[in-house]
């Protein structure tokens, strides 16, 4: 088991966001993380990432208990997020995002005589984004500020997945995202399972779920409700999870 969430709670003043959660995920599993609107999903991500703490329970990441300060921590560990509020510096071009905090530098000794090595990022993010089949691109010199909701969806997941070595956490990856781009989305997850990464794909867009997933954990108010293999359920029976029934109705 890489990861296993024991127990976790988490409150905002008086908010409960996480309620005693447990979430596991093997090498090369991929489970799709689902609940409505303020369930707690971004949360637990941000929990596992390292860029909340949580206030009880415990992680543990290949049987050691972890608990990650930072995202810096988590990398550490091979976990790698594309967060649902995009970490992308706007003014800084693709290239420089891909590398950012990862940037290679060129030449020997003290810091200030080395230099980044421009044209092997460039060559690098050209690489990553092209085995990503994104191709919409005009320029990779650009500020991504200036680029489309998809284009910088794209960039972001591009990244995360060239660095991400045991886990990668995808929080809506495919919600601004055009078709034929969502598309080459769910093929990368299951190309990540084949070199044994895990995958924790949070979506709205239960098609993305079904065709990726191997099981479907459901949060409801910050609580567990089901973990179900992908094979076995329905979308039916994952609404009705995640809503407490309360839609049943609509949908026979
Ligand atoms: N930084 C914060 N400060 C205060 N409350 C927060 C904070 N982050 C989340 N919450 C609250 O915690 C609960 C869970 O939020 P979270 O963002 O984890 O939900 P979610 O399942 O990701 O929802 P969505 O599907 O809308 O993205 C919500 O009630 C939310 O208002
Ligand atoms: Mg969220």
């Amino acid at each position: 088991m890489f990861l296993r969430v024991e127990h976790v709670s988490k409150h905002f003043g008086g908010v409960t966001a996480l309620n005693d959660v447990n979430l596991t995920i093997s090498a090369g599993e991929i489970v799709g993380l689902v609940g409505d609107n303020g369930a707690g999903k971004s949360t637990l991500v941000k929990i596992i990432s390292g860029v909340l703490r949580a206030d009880d329970g415990r992680m543990l990441v290949n049987d050691c208990e972890a608990a990650p300060r930072s995202p810096t921590d988590a990398a550490l560990l091979g976990i790698q997020t594309v967060y649902q509020d995009l970490a992308l510096c706007d003014n800084l071009d693709v290239v420089a995002n891909m590398f950012l905090g990862n940037e290679k530098v060129s030449g020997i000794g003290p810091f200030h005589l080395r230099r980044l090595s421009e044209v092997e990022m460039e060559h690098g993010a050209r690489e990553a984004l092209h085995s990503l089949r994104i191709t919409t691109l005009s320029s990779l010199r650009v500020p991504v500020g200036t680029l489309s909701g998809g284009q910088r969806q794209a960039i972001a997941i591009a990244r995360a997945v060239t660095r991400a070595a045991n886990l990668l956490l995808l929080d809506e990856p495919t919600a601004a995202l055009g078709v034929a781009q969502a598309q080459t989305v769910r093929r990368l997850i299951r190309e990540l399972k084949t070199r044994g990464i895990a995958v924790l794909l949070i979506s709205h867009n239960l098609e993305d779920v079904f065709a990726t997933a191997d099981r479907i954990t459901v949060l409801r108010l910050g609580r567990n409700v089901g973990s179900y293999p992908a094979a076995e359920t329905t979308p039916q029976e994952i609404v009705a999870a995640m809503t407490g029934g309360r839609e049943m109705s609509w949908l026979r």
